[in-house]
């Protein structure tokens, strides 16, 4: 089976347009055959493609939010639990509101849950308003982007043929989880965080200014390969565009939340120092003087597909 979107799930903010130019750097800094750690997985679109291009050995997801990391937990270890509950859920506007007024308890309903409300919610956003609104007049209704038979075989396909290199963890923050990182001994972990956007309510669980200063704090002391994805905001260039030890590259994206318009994309790394181990210098030059290279990323062809899937 090959198609272009490998994840099940409708993630605004995917990042399955860059996922080509994690690779290259990837193979640049000879880290293929790495683990994958992905701690703000959302579709986990990157680290699939990674897994299907054979680019690294095996990845670690993890999610904030608790239907999110629950979803990726059933889906590699109680695969038919999910197909069974996929292929019997109705999906109509009675059953939307009634998951809508009673919470999941347990990891299988949490899974459910997500995958319901990712293929029924605009932009596949949670917490968001049903596809088509209450009374359903739109020309789009709510099953439109729940093609039951597709879906299915897709996951069944991504369950049989990465389980056993993917490893999921419990509900957990990024931050807990660079903190843990920075005493663990492990040679061959890369990190690739894409954290919430700024200032756009697109999940449950979203960062504050204060929480994306944090990252930048816990990133710029931690001494382990890592990659990072923002979409471009003034806010991000003044916080990374100053540290050179930092590399950055400015890629055109197609974003599809709301409605389809390109943008652009950053790409922050410190492979290069922390491959050749050197210290870090401290962030003196200002964002202007230390310029950012860009990459053309080809969106007209992929367009048709993004929009299919949104
Ligand atoms: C931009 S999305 C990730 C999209 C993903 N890269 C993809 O391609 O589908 C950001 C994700 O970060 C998660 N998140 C928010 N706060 C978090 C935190 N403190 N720790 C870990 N994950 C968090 C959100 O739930 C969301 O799934």
């Amino acid at each position: 089976m090959k198609r272009i979107y490998l994840s099940p799930l409708r993630y605004p903010g995917a990042k399955r347009q860059i996922a080509h130019h994690i690779e290259k750097l990837l193979k640049e800094y000879g880290c293929t055959g790495n683990v994958f750690v992905e701690p703000c997985c959302g579709g986990a679109s990157v680290s699939l493609y990674l897994l299907e291009h054979k680019v690294v050995s095996s990845v670690i997801l993890a999610d904030k939010d608790p239907w999110v990391a629950s979803f990726w937990k059933v889906l590699f270890t109680q695969t038919d639990d999910l197909l069974s509950d996929i292929n019997n859920v109705e999906v109509s506007v009675q059953q939307w509101k009634d998951f809508r007024a009673n919470a999941p308890q347990t990891t299988r309903e949490k899974a459910l849950y997500c995958f319901f409300f990712n293929r029924t919610c605009y932009s596949g956003i949670l917490d968001g308003g049903m596809i088509g609104g209450h009374s359903q007049t739109s020309r789009y209704k709510i099953d439109c982007r729940f093609n039951k038979p597709e879906l299915m075989e897709r996951i069944k396909w991504i369950a049989d043929q990465f389980a056993s290199k993917v490893q999921v963890l419990p509900p957990v923050s990024v931050f807990d989880i660079l903190e843990q990182a920075k005493s663990e001994e492990y040679e061959d972990r890369v990190y690739y965080i894409d954290p919430p956007y700024v200032s756009i309510h697109l999940y449950p669980h979203n960062f504050r200014k204060a929480e994306h200063q944090k990252l930048k704090a816990s990133l710029e002391e931690f001494r382990k390969p890592w990659i990072l994805s923002y979409h471009e905001h003034p806010q991000i260039l003044q916080m990374y565009g100053s540290n050179t030890s930092l590399e950055h590259s400015s890629l055109n994206v197609l974003w599809v939340a709301e409605r389809a318009k390109t943008g652009k994309e950053l790409l922050i790394n410190n492979l290069s120092s922390v491959r050749n181990k050197q210290p870090l210098p401290p962030s003196s030059l200002s964002p202007s003087q230390h310029a950012l290279w860009e990459t053309s990323v080809s969106v007209v062809s992929d367009k048709e597909e993004l929009l299919a899937e949104t």
